[in-house]
């Protein structure tokens, strides 16, 4: 017996002083880490504060100049393309009296400017030009931008398509932070990947309902017929956890019209690969799933202790991604993984309104299936503490 499959079978029961956001040693989180807003405000400083979070997608900024808003547990940014092709982050604010730089996606700026006092900066946060700064028509313009007065800048860096940010600056570097997921990918060439499209949900429940739900392996036949068709219950594994990483990987015996069949698989893929379906939760926003013909990269944008928007991104293996002759695996893939989600959504709202009762205290979990929800309260637990 493992370590955490002890402490899950050597439940102890609820004490008064238990810490309020988590409670007991073998159980998942009790209800106050999904209902309380403290808990929640705790979070956005001791987790996603912290470290490498998930903020936008390269695609989304693709030319020098665009400009996208972003938020992180209610804290807004923008990310934005300079004339270098970098894609920098900054905190969504004027530095002169607090106003919000943009509220919607910008296109080609050759400045970011205020809406307020008109301030502009340059696309690396420079503040180039401040009309009627000394008194009327008396501008401050500094041709280059002034060093000494610019916006402030959030740690920023890339992996493929994927732009993450650090608010406070002291995480790992990213490819370390990323290392686990990048190591276990290593047979898929993401450089053939290209993006497709994307699709937006706002979820009625705590962002760590809904990556248990995904680390969740049990529930595949309770919940989607469909998919457990494909790949029974009985015949998958749990999800593994390894650090800030949640890892599983199933196989199938053939592939099917939206998993693997009919769209071009990632190059030089083992025939024991192209029948394997791994999932992966890089704590504490990053969801994802692939298959032989397809990522998909699962954004979690936690807005409140009750409401969390995922954002669904696809991608497909070179051509499929855009070519014609590929619309119909494209529609289907789509259709597939949505499929699943609007099987999951209402789960994931359902635990949450689970959670208003005082007859759960952090679950009583299974030794095999919940040992990753259990290590994903751990992780929350000793930042938390
Ligand atoms: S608040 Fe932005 S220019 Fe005044
Ligand atoms: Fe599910």
């Amino acid at each position: 017996m493992t370590e955490v499959e002890r402490r899950i079978m050597a439940q102890s029961p609820k004490t008064e002083d238990s810490s309020p956001a988590t409670a007991l040693d073998g159980t998942a989180l009790g209800n106050e880490a999904y209902v309380s807003a403290k808990v929640f405000d705790l979070e956005v400083r001791k987790i996603f504060r912290a470290t490498w979070m998930l903020a936008g997608f390269a695609h989304e900024v693709p030319d020098a100049g665009d400009i996208l808003p972003a938020t992180i547990g209610g804290i807004p940014m923008i990310l934005v393309r300079g004339r270098d092709g970098e894609i920098r982050a900054f905190h969504n604010v004027c530095i002169h009296r607090g106003m919000p730089l943009a509220d919607k996606p910008c296109r080609k700026q050759a400045f970011i400017t205020c809406p307020y006092h008109l301030w502009s900066y340059d696309l690396e946060g420079r503040v180039r030009s401040r009309p009627h700064f000394f008194g009327g028509g008396q501008h401050d313009i500094s041709e280059n931008g002034r060093d000494d007065v610019r916006l402030e800048a959030i740690r920023c860096d890339s992996w493929y398509d994927l732009v993450f940010v650090n608010l406070d600056g002291r995480a790992e570097p990213l490819a370390d932070f990323l290392s686990p997921l990048a190591d276990r990918l290593s047979h898929y060439d993401l450089n053939s990947l290209n993006w497709s499209h994307d699709v937006d949900y706002d979820i009625a429940s705590n962002w760590k309902l809904i990556a248990e739900n995904h680390i969740d392996a049990l529930h595949i036949f309770g919940v989607h017929p469909a998919l457990n068709k494909f790949a029974d219950q009985a015949t998958r594994p749990c999800t593994e956890a390894f650090g800030q990483l949640f890892f599983g990987c199933y196989s199938f015996s053939d592939p099917e019209e939206g998993r693997g069949l009919g769209m071009p698989h990632f190059p030089g893929l083992s025939a024991k690969a192209s029948q394997e379906a791994p999932w992966f939760y890089l704590f504490p926003n990053v969801m994802g799933q692939i298959y032989p013909d397809q990522l998909l990269i699962i954004q979690l944008i936690p807005e409140s202790y009750e409401r969390t928007r995922e954002r669904l991104q696809f991608y497909f293996v070179g051509d499929a991604a855009h070519d014609d002759a590929f619309e119909e695996g494209r529609r289907q893939a789509f259709k597939t993984f949505t499929d699943v989600l609007a099987e999951d959504i209402p789960v994931c709202e359902a635990l949450q309104r689970g959670r208003a009762s005082e007859g759960f205290t952090g679950g009583v979990l299974s030794p095999f299936w919940d040992k990753a929800t259990f290590e994903l309260a751990e992780r929350v637990r000793e930042r938390l503490g």
